[in-house]
């Protein structure tokens, strides 16, 4: 796994507290993750994701994917860990607005120590968030520990592609990011497995290298106003963000970065068939 050291909690809370957390949804929308709805909706046909289910979103922001589950696939209650203050308090009031608080809570916690009751949930659900976390082991364990047994840990995430990154991509990418390390599928696979986990389903979505393309387009050609008025009208800042962004695009079409997808089961009982 690559990795690079300095980068933890506080470089995290202050990208989502901050300028670059308010570039990332003036190009993503609500839900800061690659694909959007799509991915959303895809990852949960995929990890059968029902209608009366109850599930915690690990790193959840500001809560859009928590809304979009009990909006859209009928799901009964949602809890979200976050670490950051401010998005916590935003997608409080988002839920709020949208009269969905009573169906929707959240914790400000470190989503490898969440303080949440063990086997409390149907389903975990991650998107495009468990990168910026350093311990992915102690990430998935807990994510083990509060999902119930059979339950489903469904997620994606920036993982490393098979070309794989050399070390000097790896440092420019992981820096510009701010992740302070970057999993790959088969990693990823282990983690779950020695967690008591089995993995049911781990796939490449494609979705990186288009979405990529497409925020670039957007900086560039419609929304470079709103940009560099995010980042206090500083063009030469503007310029180097875009010139980052334009090489993880790079990568992106090379296969060194991709979008995983993961779904697995906690080992527990196999559920009856009704009417067995
Ligand atoms: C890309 S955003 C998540 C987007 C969200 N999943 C969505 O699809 O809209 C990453 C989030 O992870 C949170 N985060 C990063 N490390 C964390 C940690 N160790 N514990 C809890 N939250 C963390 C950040 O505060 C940030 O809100």
């Amino acid at each position: 796994m690559k990795r690079i050291d300095g980068i933890g909690l506080h470089q995290v809370q202050a990208v989502y507290s901050g300028a670059e957390g308010q570039l990332w949804e003036l190009v993503m929308g609500e839900q800061i993750h690659l694909g959007g709805l799509v991915s959303s909706m895809d990852l949960a046909e995929k990890a059968g994701i029902a209608p009366g289910m109850s599930g915690i979103d690990l790193c959840c922001c500001n809560g859009a994917g928590m809304r979009m589950l009990v909006r859209l696939r009928g799901v009964a209650r949602m809890h979200g860990v976050d670490v950051t203050e401010t998005v916590v308090k935003l997608g409080e009031h988002r839920c709020q607005a949208a009269g969905l608080s009573d169906r929707i809570t959240f914790s400000l916690a470190d989503a490898c120590q969440t303080g949440l009751p063990s086997a409390s949930a149907d389903f975990i659900w991650g998107e495009d968030a468990w990168c910026y976390v350093v311990d992915k082991k102690r990430l998935i364990a807990e994510a083990v520990r509060i999902v119930k047994p059979s339950g489903t840990i469904a997620f994606t995430d920036w993982i490393e592609g098979p070309p794989g990154l050399s070390d000097a991509e790896a440092r420019r990418f992981l820096t510009f990011m701010k992740f302070p390390n970057i999993q790959d599928m088969a990693g990823y696979q282990r983690l779950l497995v020695d967690s008591g986990c089995e993995v049911l389903r781990v796939e490449d979505t494609g979705r990186f290298a288009p979405c990529v393309d497409l925020y670039l387009n957007m900086l560039n050609r419609q929304l470079t106003y709103d940009a560099l008025r995010i980042v206090g009208y500083d063009m030469t800042l503007l310029e180097q963000l875009g010139a980052e962004m334009k090489f993880v695009g790079e990568l992106a079409h090379a296969g060194k970065i991709a979008q995983g997808l993961f779904v697995a089961r906690k080992h527990g009982p196999v559920p009856q068939e009704k009417n067995a």
